[in-house]
């Protein structure tokens, strides 16, 4: 296959996913998710990104710290989804299971004194960590939720000093997640190329 065509099937059959089997991830393969993580771009070469990786009793034990995070999010789901009310119902049963996944990797930076690019440059090396998984047949969740109650999770983690930019949940899919159609497509670009 071209080069182009894998990046184009990794990109567009990436799937946000949210069930999970009861089985763990291979330690190895998480360790290929962060070393692809870390080959993203950053501003001004800072590489500011800090990961976190939970699996196992440690992460459920998290879970009721980061379902407080339900609680924020909760008004933008409703302005969001007023005519699809599942998806609320949705998401509320994954920030409280977290969809059983075995392991998560707490996404953070270092801040170098401009946060606007630090979240950008650790958000580059989150979507280089999903898409590394889902070349491995793992699934993902990128969850911003959790940040909301981040003093409570850096608490639990020992963590000092670092921001969260976000949750990624990491399993193998218990289930085949629909594809969100791509909205709007045309009215999100102009073009001025003459
Ligand atoms: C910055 C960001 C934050 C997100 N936060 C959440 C979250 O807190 N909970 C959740 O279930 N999904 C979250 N998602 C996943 C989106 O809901 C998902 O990407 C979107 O519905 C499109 O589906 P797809 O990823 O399968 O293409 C987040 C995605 C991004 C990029």
């Amino acid at each position: 296959m071209e080069l182009l065509e894998c990046v184009e099937k990794v990109i567009k059959e990436r799937r946000s996913h949210r069930f999970y089997l009861d089985k763990p991830v291979e330690r190895e393969k998480l360790e290929k998710m962060i070393e692809l993580a870390m080959w993203a771009p950053s501003a001004m070469n800072r590489q500011q990104w800090f990961f976190v990786v939970v699996a196992g009793e440690r992460l459920k034990r998290l879970i009721n710290v980061i379902e407080k995070g339900y609680e924020y999010i909760l008004p933008r789901l409703q302005m969001f989804f007023a005519e699809t009310p599942k998806v609320i119902d949705q998401t509320k049963r994954f920030f409280k299971s977290l969809g059983n996944a075995p392991a998560a990797v707490f996404a953070y930076y270092t801040p170098t004194g401009d946060d606007y690019s630090d979240v950008q440059s650790v958000s580059a090396a989150i979507q280089n960590m999903l898409l590394a998984a889902h070349a491995m047949g793992l699934g993902t969740c990128w969850m911003t939720g959790p940040v909301h109650v981040e003093d409570e999770i850096n608490k639990a983690l020992d963590i000092e000093g670092k921001k969260l930019v976000a949750v990624v949940t990491v399993g193998y899919p218990a289930k085949k997640p629909p594809v969100p159609p791509r909205r709007d497509v045309e009215k999100k670009v102009v073009w001025m190329v003459d």
